[in-house]
């Protein structure tokens, strides 16, 4: 037995746990060398997302191919709304979109295979499904009936089609698109980290996936963009803002939305979001959840030097684009299955199992006693 390290990081905070390609956030966030700012400003997600699977921005007709894969993979199988439709309507999402992902599982003829083609196909297939999965239950949920994918639509406007019903005005579709490039990825993140132990196991890719999205649902992680909203909902008004940040210190209490592992200063996608939010905000009749926001984030500041993370911002704007509030976590997943799969076939293409050590702070050595002699 190899002798383990005595040092112990709580959380494994600061701890390097791996080596990666995909992602890194020294020097702003960069995907594979390119800044989360260029992409977000230059690029569209389908784009980011090829970036992020295949390792390289795609040539023109490695672009058209992959959408064109892509679009032709959004159709779920008929089981998966016979399924949806007998769930209770109350249902959470996210644990739905779980399942989901399990029964195509069942029906994905490379489920098993951890080749890397292999690998890839599923990758693809499940970013094309993932929207038809989720707007599905939203709608069968509120009594509706789903709206069948769209080939001739991008990634996020086919999104909001099968959501709505209806094609989305532009601004609309570019802020979901916008928010979903910066949700893609984030290095050795909880949900990633979690899909990248499944992976080293030799498990699958929708192994991976269905343990990445479980750990992404619990609000200190991908949670936190609904939980948000759930706070300007409570604060009310911009009156309120500061007397209801002050009584949050007092009763000491976490406000979803603000603080981050990694980023003490500053997350530059919520920096880019907020500029969004800013922007879109009077034209949707939003100015005072913007000023809301605003005072909380400069009292917390002032007071505790925590900055917004990227689920402040991206909460107020799906609000603003007339999302509801159930399917932002679900959204954040239709992304971040980008960067997942790109973790899973790097974790494969070169691995080792991810089994690290505990220090033992149980009880010493005990003699076992029969159970009719125990006191
Ligand atoms: C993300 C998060 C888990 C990071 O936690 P962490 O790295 O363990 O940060 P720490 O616990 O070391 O935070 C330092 C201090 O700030 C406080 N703090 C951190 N985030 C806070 C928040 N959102 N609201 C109030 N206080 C917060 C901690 O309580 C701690 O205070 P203490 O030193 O008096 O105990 C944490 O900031 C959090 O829970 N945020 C809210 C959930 C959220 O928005 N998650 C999305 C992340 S992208």
């Amino acid at each position: 037995m190899t002798n383990p390290t005595e040092q112990y990081y709580p959380g494994l905070e600061g701890v390097i746990a791996g080596e990666t390609a995909i992602s890194t956030i020294a020097g702003g966030l960069q995907y594979r060398g390119y800044s989360i700012q260029d992409l977000a400003e230059k690029s569209t997600f389908e784009e980011v997302a090829y970036l992020l699977i295949h390792g390289n921005l795609p040539s023109e007709s490695e672009f058209a191919s992959f959408k064109s894969r892509l679009a032709d993979s959004r159709e779920v199988p008929e089981s998966v709304y016979t399924l949806f439709r007998s769930l209770p309507t109350d249902a959470n999402a996210m644990d739905v979109l779980r399942t989901g992902v399990s029964i195509l599982a069942h029906h994905d003829a490379d489920t098993g295979s951890i080749e890397l083609a292999a690998s890839v196909r599923k990758a693809e297939r499940l970013l094309a499904a993932i929207p038809t999965l989720v707007t599905a239950w939203s709608r069968i949920k509120s009594g509706n009936d789903p709206v069948a994918p769209r080939s001739d639509l991008d990634f996020s406007a086919n999104l909001l089609n099968m959501l709505h019903g209806s094609e989305p005005a532009e601004v609309e579709r570019h802020a979901l698109d916008v928010s979903l490039i910066l949700y893609a990825e984030h290095e050795y993140n909880a949900s990633s980290f979690t899909a990248r132990v499944a992976a080293s196991t030799l498990t699958d890719l929708h192994g991976a996936v269905v343990a990445a999205i479980a750990a992404l649902k619990g609000p200190l992680h991908g949670g936190a963009n609904e939980k948000a909203v759930e706070v300007l909902l409570e604060v009310g008004s911009k009156d309120n803002a500061e007397a209801w940040i002050r009584n949050a210190f007092k009763t000491k209490r976490l406000v979803m939305g603000f603080g981050h592992r990694v980023y003490k200063e500053e997350d530059p996608r919520a920096t880019i979001l907020k500029r969004f939010c800013m922007e879109i905000a009077p034209e949707r009749d939003a100015t005072e959840w913007e000023d809301m926001a605003d005072i909380i984030e400069k009292v917390m500041w002032d007071e505790k030097h925590l900055p917004p993370n990227m689920d402040w911002p991206a909460g107020r704007l799906y609000r603003m684009i007339g999302l509801e509030t159930e399917i932002y976590t679900p959204l954040f997943v239709a992304s971040r299955i980008t960067g997942w799969a790109a973790h899973v076939i790097e974790q494969q293409s070169a691995n080792r199992l991810i089994r690290p050590r505990a220090t033992y702070v149980g009880p010493a050595a005990q003699s076992y006693v029969p159970i009719t002699e125990r006191e």
